[in-house]
């Protein structure tokens, strides 16, 4: 029988590890840690509040009251626009929390430890990556390290994990995930792309008109990307977690699917009740920097080099990798601003008792990124697989899934309600 920590248990990975967790006949405990007491109930779970930038002996004391646990599975995430703060807040957090275990004596049984980091591995959010990302990518493709590089605190994190396992004389192993966009449910989180995108879809339908349009540029929309399910991710960690072939391993953890806005976003407007525009881009000049007319578009540079250069001679593409851009063609920041906007939305507010915190907490940044980027996004599942990993998820289907569960929270309003509405 095994019994497990989480930390990070109200996120939108850490959810979904929780659920994975208590619908396993294996664990019998889960002890689920965070800042705030959003757990949702379930017999075999115990909440307990810790801030994870408090000090390991403050921490020690506060986790007295677990037993020694067999798998620890951190979720946890604090972020920070500065990358090199981001690596200082959450490279504390993980070796403060493990210090803290030590002292408190939760590692005595200790088996396994899954740190969950995600595919800014491979700097997706510094540019163009070498298509699929693969775990036994070049060295210089894999940790991005390079002088004009900024710091990247998943790296930060994975060698304090490494280390502690060594200083604790190789008694447990731990597993490294890398998931990709994270559809998935949480309150108030810090990348939630199926509320924020919910949202949009749900008031572009109250809005006159109800047209969806997309967001972002056409290169974007005919790009091929993967995401990943929360819940794929979290029997993925479940796997891992017992797998001997997963122990200090690291893998990339994706639906399995590869797909693409100009697949998905037919299907998107058809669930909310909207239309597609004939001409989805028609200011549409090939530099991705046009504006749809009647809004505010936005225009972002990212690194100077995008990942993929660092091989461009070995791909025989020297010289040839420019900038990689962000292009939205409808600014969301401003467009969540807009008084018809915030209007409609109030208006599906009041009319279906919404949660409020939804609206304020959706991430239009973070929506607007994996919209607006001018580069596919693909990586291989083939690592996982080749180790004994069968699981599988069709994007559309946990897109749907997680907008039911958003609904069930009074998060997006019923679509079975949106769609008999005329605006
Ligand atoms: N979301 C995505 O689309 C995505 C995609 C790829 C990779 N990832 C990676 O997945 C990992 C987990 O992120 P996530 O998206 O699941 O995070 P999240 O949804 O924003 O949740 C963060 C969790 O950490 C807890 N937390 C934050 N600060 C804390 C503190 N000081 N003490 C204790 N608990 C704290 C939060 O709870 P409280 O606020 O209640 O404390 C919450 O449970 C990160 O490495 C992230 O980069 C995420």
């Amino acid at each position: 029988m095994s019994t497990a920590i989480v930390t990070g248990a109200t996120g939108i990975t850490g959810t979904a590890v929780v659920g994975a967790l208590t619908n396993s006949p294996d664990f019998t405990e889960v002890y689920t840690l965070s800042r705030s007491q959003k757990s949702t109930p379930h017999p075999k779970v115990k909440h307990a509040t810790l801030d994870l930038q408090t000090s390991a002996d403050e921490m020690s004391q506060s986790l007295s009251h677990i037993p020694p646990v067999t798998h620890i599975f951190f979720c946890a995430y604090l972020a920070d626009p500065d990358e090199a703060e981001a690596a200082r807040i959450n490279g504390s957090m993980l070796s403060n929390f493990l210090e803290a275990l030590i002292k408190s004596g939760q590692t005595k049984e200790l088996r396994r430890i899954i740190l969950t980091c995600g595919l800014k591995q491979f700097g997706v959010h510094l540019g163009q990556p070498k298509n699929p990302m693969r775990e036994d990518d070049d060295p210089s493709l894999f940790w991005l390290e390079q002088e004009d590089r900024p710091p990247n605190f998943y790296y930060t994190q994975q060698r304090i994990l490494e280390k502690a396992a060594k200083d604790a004389g190789n008694k447990w192993t731990w597993t490294v995930t890398y998931p990709q966009d994270v559809i998935g449910f949480a309150k108030a989180n810090f990348m939630n792309l199926a509320t924020s995108i919910g949202l949009y879809a749900a008031v572009s339908k109250e809005l006159e008109g109800s047209k969806l349009i997309f967001p972002g540029n056409k290169i974007n929309y005919l790009a091929f990307n993967c995401w990943t399910s929360a819940k794929i991710h979290a029997e993925f960690c479940l796997w891992a977690s017992n797998s001997s072939n997963a122990a200090n391993q690291r893998f990339i953890v994706i639906n399995g699917d590869t797909q693409s806005w100009q697949d998905l976003w037919p299907r998107l407007a058809a669930r909310f009740g909207c239309t597609v525009p004939e001409h989805m881009f028609p200011s549409d000049d090939g530099s991705g920097k046009e504006a749809y007319p009647g809004f505010e578009s936005n225009s972002m540079k990212l690194h100077p080099r995008p990942p993929v250069s660092e091989v461009d001679a070995k791909l025989g593409l020297k010289g040839e990798f420019k900038q990689s851009e962000v292009n939205c063609q409808i600014d969301l920041q401003k467009w969540a601003k807009r008084p018809d906007v915030v209007k409609a939305w109030e208006r599906l507010r009041d009319r279906y008792g919404l949660d409020q915190t939804a609206w304020d907490s959706a991430t239009w940044d973070f929506l607007s990124f994996l919209l607006g980027r001018n580069y596919s996004n693909v990586a291989s599942m083939s690592k996982a697989r080749k180790m004994g990993w069968h699981g599988y998820a069709d994007t559309w289907d946990e897109f749907q899934r997680t907008f039911k569960e958003l609904e069930e929270a009074k998060m997006l309003p019923p679509v079975a309600d949106l769609k008999g509405s005329h605006s």
